[in-house]
């Protein structure tokens, strides 16, 4: 990716149990673009991986961006990394702020964080408070210990809008059917998680007929797809090269089976590395990565994750 912003780390804390916080800081005479709440940045990693978070700071503020980062032992050494190695003083790279987790301006909210999902909801749920917009925040956690940003919220938020589920206290346990009864007429419901706490509280939602478009989510992964998918060609512009993939093969593989190497990251729809031009046919996206405007276009897409839906697509590397 071109356009990384060079940023140092102002400041390393304990968020909660598991969780590091980090502030970052632009460099000397330098600023960080605006951003809105559910935004989120790619950081790019010592050892050159990139994972994607959130950024749960004040909302315009230019010269501070703050990440909470969960250690995921089941990971593949992302936040590992930031955890054992990042300090303060480092200097690391990022890309400009993404938001495909917008709230929508104005109307009441319902906001639901599960674990670590807190760090786009809290830059919501701030935002909303600041506006005077009808809201509640309900976060899940395992334990009390792994809240993050208690005090921000007890200082920011009055006790009645923010409600706690622990799972090792089963009197706290989340009652969607309820929650969704007593919401604000038209509101919108976000929720960012674990896919178990994702299905949870979407199904729930949809369960209680609430219409698509009143239900935003934050995906940490992209969701697990069973279709393997036809078969498809690849055609290179310019050489005319064809590569054939087969069902169930990622256009990437493929693609690097034939001596073609796209940059990956993710390998899983998420971070946009891989993104790729697209001159003719029509691409199956697969990926949380490219706004629903985006993929519409048939432009462009991401071989790591997805396919085609015409036999052929023309793509510019
Ligand atoms: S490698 Fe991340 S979207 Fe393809």
């Amino acid at each position: 990716m071109n356009g990384w912003i060079s940023v140092r780390v102002a400041e390393r804390r304990e968020e909660a149990e598991g969780i590091v916080g980090l502030v970052l800081a632009p460099l000397p005479g330098a600023s960080l673009p605006p951003y809105e709440p559910g935004a989120h940045i790619d950081l790019k990693m010592p050892n050159g991986m990139i994972r994607q978070y959130s950024l749960c700071g004040q909302v315009g503020d230019t010269m501070v961006y703050e990440l909470g980062i969960l250690l995921e032992t089941a990971g593949r050494g992302g936040s590992r990394q930031v955890h054992e190695e990042v300090k303060v003083g480092d200097v690391l790279e990022i890309s400009a702020p993404r938001n495909l987790f917008a709230l929508v301006p104005g109307e009441p909210a319902l906001l639901f964080a599960g674990g670590i999902g807190i760090t786009p909801i809290i830059a919501m749920a701030d935002h909303l408070a600041r506006s005077g917009t009808p809201y509640a925040l309900h976060y899940c956690a395992r334990t009390h210990a792994r809240i993050a940003f208690r005090e921000r919220i007890a200082h920011s938020h009055a006790p009645h809008h923010v409600h706690y589920h622990f799972d090792d206290v089963p009197q706290t346990r989340l009652d969607m059917a309820r929650v969704l009864a007593e919401a604000e007429p038209q509101a919108h419901l976000y929720a960012c998680g674990p896919a178990g706490f994702m299905d949870f509280v979407i199904g729930a939602a949809r369960a209680a007929g609430w219409p698509e478009a009143r239900l935003h989510v934050e995906h940490f992964s992209a969701p697990e797809v069973q279709d393997p998918g036809d078969a498809f060609e690849i055609e290179i512009a310019g050489t005319g090269q064809i590569v054939p993939v087969a069902s169930g093969q990622s256009a990437a593989t493929a693609l690097a089976e034939a001596g073609i190497e796209v940059p990956l990251s993710c390998e899983q729809g998420i971070c946009g590395t891989c993104l790729t031009t697209v001159l003719a046919g029509v691409p199956d996206h697969r990926d949380m990565y490219l706004s629903a405007a985006e993929q519409a276009a048939n432009d462009c897409f991401t071989p790591c994750c997805s396919r085609a839906r015409t036999p052929r697509l023309v793509i510019e590397i």
